[in-house]
């Protein structure tokens, strides 16, 4: 065990931040396979959509993001954000003194295991851009990959127009072109995207969507267990932070999260 891990304590929180309400998708799945953790939320919603943001400002979202969850003890950080996870973890992982783990490996790492060829991503313009996915796949296994960024998705879902002709219509124009090439998966590259799962599904099979948070959350369970950091014999908790409007946080993040919540708004300090 290295000293990065001896010194943390199995019942610190686990911090998981997004740019927004997204990262619930990801919540959810933790707290299925983790029901005794405690977890901090935290929202950027200020800085929403991540997906059009440089390269430099999402790394610097980041850290201010983690120095926050360095002030609260956390004994990990989940990136509940593919876009984050794509373009600044291999940057900013080895700047803290806890684990940091994003989206893109545990799922490349169960499509190695996998007989298909053909995957499709969707994802925002940021995740797309860099290249990210297709890396870390081709690094595990030979597939075939094709990306489509999908500008305006993320919008839909923070601003609670999944149910309209709109969502449909946009959803479509993703969907179709990615079905001509093929593809055997489809990855939900962005943890908005599950909130617009039954609007997907109208144009694909079912068993062809991947979820990366699924993944994601059996590779924590397993960091967890495999290091003794499992918090033991509590039931556990979740609190939710956000940098922008509280009230829309709230309100849609407790829709599509399935459970009602509060928030605090945080101003976080910034480098
Ligand atoms: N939910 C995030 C992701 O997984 C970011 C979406 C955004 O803010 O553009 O990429």
């Amino acid at each position: 065990m290295n000293e990065k891990i001896k010194q943390l304590q199995n019942n610190a929180p686990i911090g998981v931040f997004d740019s927004g309400i997204g990262g619930l998708s990801v919540l959810h799945e933790l707290e299925l396979l983790l029901p005794a953790e405690d977890f901090i939320y935290f929202g950027d919603s200020a800085n929403i959509p991540y997906g059009e943001k440089s390269v430099e400002e999402l790394i610097k979202f980041s850290r201010n993001i983690l120095d926050y969850f360095a002030t609260q003890n956390v004994k990990m950080v989940v990136m509940a954000c593919n876009t984050s996870s794509s373009v600044t973890l291999d940057v900013v992982k080895n700047e803290y003194d806890f684990e940091i783990v994003g989206l893109l490996e545990p799922i490349s790492q169960y499509l190695a295991c996998l007989d298909v060829q053909n995957i499709g991503i969707m994802g925002t313009s940021a995740t797309i851009k860099s290249n990210a996915y297709k890396d870390k796949i081709c690094e595990y296994s030979n597939k075939n990959v094709f990306q489509l960024a999908c500008p305006g998705l993320v919008e839909l879902v923070e601003n609670d127009l999944v149910n309209t002709k709109k969502a449909n219509d946009l959803v479509k124009s993703y969907v179709e072109p990615l079905l001509q090439h093929d593809i055997q998966r489809l990855i939900l590259g962005c943890t908005h995207y599950p909130f617009l799962r039954d609007v997907i599904l109208s144009f694909i099979k079912e068993d062809i969507l991947l979820n990366p948070a699924v993944y994601l959350s059996k590779a924590v369970y397993d960091f967890l267990k495999g290091n003794n950091l499992l918090a033991e014999n509590k039931k556990g908790s979740a609190k939710f932070f956000c940098s922008g409007d509280m009230e829309d946080f709230v309100s849609v993040g407790s829709k599509f999260y399935g459970k009602s919540f509060v928030a605090e708004c945080l101003e976080l300090n910034k480098r």
